[in-house]
């Protein structure tokens, strides 16, 4: 088979890698791809919001399969132009891609089908979500209704930031995504991520694992795209993903089928375990990062035929076999990050991957023959290990390693599993 991977971060440098390994692929190609992923792949230059133009590249090159990395080409359309043409493609319509798109989407969706998750209201004016906040008071989550790169959130604490994260939207903060604010309930608990292939019909748990958002040590400073993550997490026992199979994931599955936009590709679910049991905070129509990369280094079983039955529509053909241990990445970010940043800064050595560890490109680039940090996040140093604790020891060992002065790491990945 010949595939086409598009994306170009350290999650598409993991897909890159496991598809890379599967004896059906003939030819990987990957667009726009980074110098992580040119060592497992073919990069083409093209432009991948011009849906014909990835088509036409399918089309001339025997292409058959496309797989989509990140969300923003699925939201604008990509697959829906690919499988009209008869190009079978990982990942969701347009149109059930507003899972990830739109908050009020998918809280209508669990308002419908009684999925678990927190209370809310949508508004479109400023006077009325504020006359809601102060009705229902602090805590108080605030979030911009469209994309907002992960930064359209606020989980206020007072009534005064709830009031200001209200306006800030309203104000165009976020641009056309906070044109619409969805209030939502606080949901006090542990957070989760947990990922299921879907293919319109049914769904395959894949596993899960845990993200660490904030910048900081600690949990301290502002989000990011995430700063590191493990998989699995320990908070999601067998009974805790079945409980999530039904009550969420399944029933999402039949609601999106019976509203007339069956949702195929990876459901990536954002957990919080309540005292009540799992409850559903996000969902993302995309794999995780730096999720993906740990779940990628534990997953025994050939990626390619499991990704090929969820864009197919054969999911129940296949099952997924992964190993008993544990996966850490650490990701190692430009200084600044996630504020402003310096580029082109050059990256000296990196360590020698081995069957444990894996140093995944994000947002690197070569000029003029050398290897340069040109992203926020530029390099994730995954290793696996039996325990948690070996995991991130093998993680840090590596990464200290890494010779690139403008990068900076958290130094505790990994603590809420290893404080169990
Ligand atoms: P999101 O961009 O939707 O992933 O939200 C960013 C972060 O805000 C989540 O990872 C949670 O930590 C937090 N969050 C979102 N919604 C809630 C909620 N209803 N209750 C508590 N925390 C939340
Ligand atoms: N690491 C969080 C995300 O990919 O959305």
């Amino acid at each position: 088979m010949k595939v086409l991977l598009i994306g170009s971060g350290g999650r598409e440098h993991a897909l890159a890698w496991k598809l890379s390994q599967s004896p059906l692929l003939d030819t990987l190609y990957a667009a726009p791809g980074n110098p992580g992923i040119a060592g497992c792949a073919t990069l083409v230059t093209l432009d991948i919001d011009d849906h014909a133009a990835v088509s036409a590249f399918c089309r001339e090159n025997g292409v058959t399969f496309v797989v989509v990395g990140p969300e923003a080409p699925l939201v604008a359309g990509i697959a829906d132009r690919l499988r009209a043409d008869g190009i079978a493609v990982f990942g969701p319509s347009k149109e059930a891609a507003q899972l990830e798109g739109s908050k009020g989407f998918t809280k209508d969706l669990c308002a419908r089908y009684a999925i678990p998750t927190g209370a809310y209201r949508r508004f479109r004016d400023a006077a009325a979500a504020k006359a809601y906040v102060r009705e229902q008071g602090a805590p108080i989550v605030i979030k911009a209704d469209g994309l907002a790169a992960g930064k359209g959130v606020t989980v206020a604490m007072t009534l005064d930031e709830a009031l200001a994260a209200v306006e800030d939207c309203f104000d165009g903060a976020f641009g056309a995504a906070g044109a619409e604010v969805v209030v939502e309930a606080f949901l006090d608990g542990e957070e989760a991520s947990f990922f299921c292939l879907c293919d319109g019909k049914s769904a395959l748990p894949l596993a899960s694992a845990q993200d660490h958002k904030r910048v900081g040590d600690g949990d301290t400073g502002p989000n990011t795209g995430g700063m590191g993550a493990y998989s699995p997490a320990p908070v999601m026992t067998g009974a805790m993903v079945a409980r999530t199979m039904k009550e969420i994931i399944e029933p999402t599955i039949r609601g999106m089928a019976a509203d007339g936009h069956p949702f195929s590709g990876v459901l990536f679910a954002g957990l919080m375990i309540t005292a009540k049991g799992p409850e559903l905070i996000e969902y993302n129509v995309r794999f995780g990062d730096p999720e993906c990369q740990v779940l990628m280094m534990r997953l025994d079983s050939d990626l390619l035929p499991l990704l090929h039955a969820a864009a197919t529509g054969t999911l129940e053909q296949v099952s997924a076999s992964w190993r008993d241990e544990t996966a850490l990445a650490v990701v190692l970010a430009s200084k600044g990050y996630p504020g402003t940043y310096e580029k082109n800064t050059p990256i000296r050595s990196l360590p020698d991957d081995s069957g444990h560890l894996k140093v995944f490109h994000a947002g690197t680039a070569m000029k003029d023959g050398a290897l340069v940090a040109t992203g926020g996040r530029v390099l994730n140093v995954t290793a696996t290990g039996e325990t948690v604790e070996a995991a991130q020891r093998a993680a840090y060992a590596a990464l200290d390693r890494v010779e690139w002065d403008n990068g900076f790491c958290r130094r505790d990945i990994g603590w809420r599993a290893i404080g169990r």
